[in-house]
C-alpha cells in the first residue's frame, strides 16, 4: 500500500520543515486549549482564511540571470537595522505554552536580530524584559476601562527605554473566538474534556504550570481588583477592559506623552492610516489582529497598495496577519511594507519547542526569504517592487 503524504506531528521541533508543520507539533505538544488561543479566529474564520488566501491571489514573475550571491535581508525598521524584515507581534498569554514564554521569544528575536513585541496581557513585567534580555523592545498598549492603566504603561515603558509603542485599535470590543469558547464551560473554567487533555499533558504540566500553576498577567495585575487578580479569573475579566469609547482623542494624547516612536497598530482603511500619519504617528500596522476581530473583513495585504498610496512617504508601513511563508512576506515588502509582524507562526516554534522552537520558526521564515529572494533574481529587498508580482486568481 502506497505511504499518505502527511506533515510530521513527532516530538523533535527540529525536523518541522515549515510552519506548517511546527503547528503539528505543536498541536501536539500543549493541551488543546492553549493550542486552540492561538489557532481560533473569530467566529466562522471568514477573516482567517482571507488572511490566507489574499496571498496566493498574487503570484510572482522572477527575473533570471541575475548573480544572487551575497544575498541579505537586512532592514531598516523605525530607523534602525534588523538583520530580517520582521518582528516578533504582541500577543498576550504567552506564559501557557512555555514557562517565560515572552522572555524565550524576546530572546528568539534578539539572536535573530530582529524587534520583540511586548502584549500590554503579557506574563512577564516589562522592567523584567528589559532588565534580562537585551535587543530591540516595543511595548503594545491597549486602552484599558481606567486610562491610569495606560498612563502607566507609556511611563513605565518610557523609564525601562522601550523604543516604541504600539497602540492597539482594532479589539474596542472583543472578538468572539468561538473555537477557543468553547473548551470552556463558563469563564475561566475548562469543560471536564479539556481538564482531562490537560492531565494527559504532564510534561507541559511540569514544564509550565509548576509550581507557580496559570501565569499571571504582571503588567496590569496591580489594577485588578482581588478577585479578577488569579490568572484564571484574570481571563475571563481582562476582555472586559477592553474599551469602546477608545479615539482619536487618545492617540492625540499618546502622541504627546510618549517620546519615542509611535505606532498605530489594526489599521486597514487607508484614510485612518492617513489620518495617524498626520496626527505623528511613525509608523502603521496594518492588521485585522489575525483574523481574531471583525469576521469577514479585508485583508491587510488586499489593502496594502492603497495604504501606501495614502501615507506616501509621510510615514512607515507594516503589516501582520496571515503571514506562515517567506513568501507572503516578500509579497507584502514588494507592495510597500516595510517590515511584517508574526504573530501565530512564532507562537508555534514556541510551544513546540520553547525558546529553540521559536527561533526554529524565525529560522524557517529568513530561509525561506532568501531562498524566494535568490529565485526572483534579487539579491537585496530594497530591489523588490510591484513589478515582481501579478494578480492572478487564486489556483
Ligand atoms: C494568541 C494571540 C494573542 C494575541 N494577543 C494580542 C495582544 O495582546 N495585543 C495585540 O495587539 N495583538 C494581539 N494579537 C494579534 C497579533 O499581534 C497579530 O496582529 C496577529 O497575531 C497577526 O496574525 P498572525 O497570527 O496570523 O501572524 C494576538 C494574536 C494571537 C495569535
Amino acid at each position: 500500500m502506497a505511504l499518505k503524504r502527511k506533515l510530521y506531528s513527532g516530538q523533535d521541533f527540529r525536523r518541522a520543515l515549515s510552519i506548517a508543520e511546527l503547528r503539528e507539533v505543536a498541536r501536539r505538544r500543549e493541551p488543546h486549549f492553549a493550542f486552540e488561543y492561538v489557532d481560533s479566529g473569530a467566529e466562522d474564520e471568514v477573516t482567517l482564511r482571507r488572511n490566507r488566501a489574499a496571498f496566493e491571489a498574487l503570484a510572482f514573475v522572477p527575473g533570471l540571470l541575475v548573480d544572487t550571491t551575497g544575498r541579505n535581508q537586512r532592514r531598516m525598521m523605525l530607523g534602525q537595522e534588523a538583520a530580517a524584515p520582521l518582528v516578533i507581534a504582541p500577543t498576550a498569554l504567552n506564559g501557557v505554552h512555555c514557562r517565560d514564554g515572552d522572555l524565550a521569544l524576546a530572546r528568539a528575536a534578539a539572536a535573530a536580530g530582529i524587534p520583540f513585541c511586548l502584549s500590554t496581557f503579557a506574563n512577564v513585567r516589562l522592567e523584567r524584559l528589559a532588565r534580562e534580555v537585551a535587543g530591540r523592545h516595543w511595548m503594545q498598549l491597549y486602552l484599558l476601562t481606567d486610562r491610569a492603566i495606560a498612563r502607566d504603561i507609556v511611563a513605565r515603558a518610557d523609564a525601562a527605554g522601550f523604543e516604541a509603542l504600539v497602540v492597539t485599535a482594532d479589539a474596542n470590543v472583543f472578538g468572539q473566538r468561538e473555537w477557543d469558547k468553547r473548551n470552556y464551560r463558563g469563564p475561566g473554567r475548562l469543560t471536564l474534556r479539556n481538564m482531562l487533555d490537560v492531565m494527559r499533558h504532564p510534561r507541559w504540566l511540569v514544564d509550565v504550570m509548576w509550581p507557580q500553576g496559570f501565569p499571571r498577567f504582571a503588567n496590569v495585575y496591580d489594577f485588578l481588583p482581588p478577585e479578577a487578580r488569579s490568572a484564571r479569573a484574570g481571563v475571563a475579566y481582562l476582555p472586559r477592559l477592553l474599551q469602546p469609547d477608545i479615539s482619536w482623542a487618545d492617540l492625540e494624547w499618546l502622541r504627546k506623552a510618549w517620546p519615542r516612536k509611535l505606532l498605530l497598530k489594526g489599521v486597514l482603511s487607508p484614510a485612518d492610516a492617513e489620518r495617524a500619519a498626520e496626527l505623528g504617528c511613525d509608523a502603521v500596522v496594518l492588521s485585522n489582529h489575525g483574523g481574531r476581530q471583525l469576521d469577514g473583513c479585508v485583508s491587510p495585504l488586499e489593502m496594502l497598495p492603497e495604504a501606501r498610496a495614502a501615507v506616501g512617504d509621510t510615514c512607515e508601513l507594516y503589516i501582520d496577519s496571515g503571514f506562515r511563508r517567506g513568501t507572503d512576506v516578500l509579497k507584502a515588502l514588494a507592495l510597500g511594507a516595510q517590515g511584517v509582524l508574526i504573530g501565530a507562526a512564532t507562537l508555534y516554534g514556541l510551544a513546540a519547542g520553547g525558546e529553540a522552537g521559536a527561533r526554529h520558526a524565525l529560522d524557517i521564515l529568513s530561509g525561506e526569504i532568501d531562498r524566494a529572494l535568490g529565485q526572483l533574481g534579487c539579491r537585496e529587498l530594497g530591489e523588490l517592487g510591484p513589478q515582481v508580482l501579478r494578480r492572478c486568481p487564486a489556483p
